[in-house]
């Protein structure tokens, strides 16, 4: 919601996407009046294959889409061992099969127009695999489903040099929404949350300095710089070694 209501404010026309109704119309309506934008409700669920090829049919129209924001999300916090199989199926679903489907639908359109940008909504815990439980929450499939998200928006960025169009994937610590109530999370024993209006800030922000990767609460970039700069000297190191590894070739 925070996105729809700085994008308005900006004078963007809006294509609202979610399931909830009457809490889309409420917000179209409101975004209309009081800042003077169209705001169409495009109501789906996207773990619903009708519904994401709806929204997919749309995104991917010749309407000239400058921006669109893959945000939508749920936690789906739960231990591998005993998680419920449809919380995986509609946590790929929505985190993974929807950014991966609309982004395809709406970037042809904007290659050939030479302009145009796709934000892709991760998390820090994207980047938290190697942390145990306890006291973050039992995540794989949401943190390997964030992993994705940030993996595939930096692999586009590199295939989408040159064409004037941007990707960013934004990466927010805890943020006040209603992801965690709507999990049934107690929020008054986490640590303290940002607002959503920084995180569409930073993001905002980030966009137009075509960062591709936005962390908005990482005050020294050059730390994630690091990160990817070992990332890489890994991947060449074994990559240009294609030798079994001492420690395996000894049984
Ligand atoms: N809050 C945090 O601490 C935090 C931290 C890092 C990253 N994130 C990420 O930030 C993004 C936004 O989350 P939020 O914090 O704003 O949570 P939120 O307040 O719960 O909002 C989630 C939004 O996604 C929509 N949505 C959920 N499931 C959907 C589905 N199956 N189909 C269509 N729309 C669906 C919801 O609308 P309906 O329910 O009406 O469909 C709602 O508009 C998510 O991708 C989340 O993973 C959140």
């Amino acid at each position: 919601m925070a996105y729809a209501e700085r994008l308005a404010r900006d004078g963007y026309d809006l294509v609202l996407v979610a399931r909830r109704r009457e809490r889309l119309n409420e917000l179209a309506v409101r975004l209309s009046r009081d800042k003077g934008i169209q705001a169409d409700v495009l109501c789906a669920d996207l773990t619903n294959p009708q519904d994401l090829s709806k929204v997919e049919a749309r995104a991917g129209s010749d309407e000239a889409l400058t921006l669109l924001i893959n945000n939508a999300g749920f936690a789906g916090y739960q231990p591998f061992v005993s998680i419920d199989p449809k919380v995986i199926e509609d946590l790929i679903s929505v985190h993974i099969r929807a950014v991966a489907r609309l982004s395809r639908a709406a970037l042809p359109g904007m290659v050939r127009r030479g302009s145009g940008a796709v934000i892709n909504v991760s998390s820090l815990l994207a980047i938290s695999a190697m942390l145990p439980p306890n006291p973050l929450p039992s995540r794989a499939t949401y943190a390997g489903a964030k992993a994705f998200i940030l993996a595939f928006t930096q692999a586009l960025a590199g295939e989408l040099t040159g064409t004037r169009v941007h990707v960013q994937v934004c990466l927010p610590g805890l943020v006040s929404t209603e992801f965690h109530v709507m999990h049934g999370i107690d929020t008054s024993k986490l640590p303290p949350a940002m607002t959503a209006e920084d995180v569409v800030t930073a993001s905002l922000s980030a966009l137009a300095r075509e960062e591709v990767v936005c962390i908005p609460a990482l005050a020294n970039p050059v730390l994630f710089g690091e990160v990817t700069d070992a990332q890489i000297k890994l991947f060449r190191n074994a990559v240009m070694h294609p030798v079994l590894a001492e420690r395996y070739a000894k049984q």
